[in-house]
């Protein structure tokens, strides 16, 4: 039995989507969410599931468990999930940093799941593209420093982001002014700081995010790493532009071809036609990465530039989650 804890939700109706399609092993499926939908219809392969509540029970039977709730919902029910017997793979930030939980991008570290964990944590969405992009070009040069600057799509706050988003279009369309609860100011036509919390140093949870667990997932804890998030009026995939410093002189051709040899990734090389962006990224598995040059910002010949782009709601979290549970089937 696979469960999807928020199966209602943006992540999680990819997730269902994605089972399907990567035929992962499904005899039954237990579609979860709050009180609000149980009882709502959602589609799978080519029937439906109906939703039900979360409560008492629910993870009783269950193998696999796919949460993709909130973090308060995932540290009431991860633990319930274990104690079961699933394997629990977490897209919220609940057990990101938590030592005892593996935090995994199957392409770059994988070996942590050979211990076959019962809980693993999923990455921060923006974190997962652009160490994509970053981790095969650190085991050729030797990562030293990571600047990241997002431009990141409205349903990386879920669901009700992206129908605002459309909604506001519309509103526009028909000249009527602009509703926003979600984010609180216009998406359309703007963009602004990550809308997650400011934290005492200046920086936002975001930004706070993409630095631990690049170093977390890299096992680099003194890694440099800077950051500034913002949102943009797109409706999925997130952009990074990435500029990067490293150990050793860094080859042009080899950074390419390691890019290009690198499962889940995909070089879209700008000379050839246009460089990649969120539209071509959108419901696609790889992340794309272009516009990679040498940055005449760092120190002579040992830093890179790319630009990556990546869906955030698959390899960003639906699929990197259930790449994860293939590994621990
Ligand atoms: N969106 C992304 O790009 C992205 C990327 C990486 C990680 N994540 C993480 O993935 C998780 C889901 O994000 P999302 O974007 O899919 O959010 P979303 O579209 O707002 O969906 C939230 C889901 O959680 C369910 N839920 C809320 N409270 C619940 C409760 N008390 N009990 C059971 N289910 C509950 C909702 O069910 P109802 O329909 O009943 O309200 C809905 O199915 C979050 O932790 C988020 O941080 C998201």
């Amino acid at each position: 039995m696979v469960a999807v804890v928020g199966a209602t939700g943006a992540v999680g109706r990819e997730a269902l989507k994605r089972l399907h399609e990567r035929a992962f092993p499904v005899k039954e499926l237990r579609a979860l969410a709050s009180s609000r939908s149980a009882g709502e219809s959602l589609a799978f392969g080519t029937g439906s599931v109906v939703v039900q509540e979360l409560k008492q029970g629910a993870e009783q039977g269950v193998d696999v468990a796919i949460l993709a709730a909130d973090a308060a919902t995932s540290r009431e029910w991860a633990p319930r999930f274990v104690a079961a017997g699933a394997v629990v793979v977490d897209n919220s930030s609940a057990f990101r940093m938590d030592p005892a939980v593996p935090l995994v991008v199957p392409e770059i570290n994988a070996h942590l799941l050979a211990a076959r964990p019962a809980l693993v944590a999923n990455p921060n969405c923006t974190t997962i593209v652009s160490l994509m992009a970053a981790a095969p070009l650190h085991r050729l040069f030797g990562l030293t420093r990571l600047t990241a600057c997002s431009y990141q799509a409205v349903s990386g706050a879920g669901l009700p982001a992206m129908l605002e988003l459309e909604e506001q279009a519309r509103q526009w369309v028909a000249g009527q002014p602009m509703q926003a609860k979600v984010f609180r100011r216009p998406t359309l036509f703007n963009v602004f700081p990550h809308d997650s919390a400011l934290l005492d140093d200046g920086s936002n949870e975001e930004e706070q995010k993409l630095v631990r667990e690049s170093r977390r997932i890299l096992d680099l804890p003194d890694l440099r790493v800077s950051a500034t998030c913002t949102r943009v009026p797109v409706r999925r995939a997130h952009a990074v532009a990435l500029h990067m410093e490293f150990e050793r002189k860094v080859d042009l051709a080899r950074a390419r071809e390691a890019l290009s040899c690198t499962a889940g990734v995909r070089v879209i090389d700008e000379r050839a036609g246009s460089p990649a962006d969120p539209l071509m990224a959108a419901e696609g598995d790889d992340v794309l990465v272009s516009r990679l040059r040498i940055d005449a910002g760092g120190e002579d010949g040992h830093a890179l530039a790319v630009w990556a782009v990546g869906d955030q709601l698959l390899k960003g979290a639906a699929l990197n989650a259930i790449q994860i549970a293939e590994h621990l089937l």
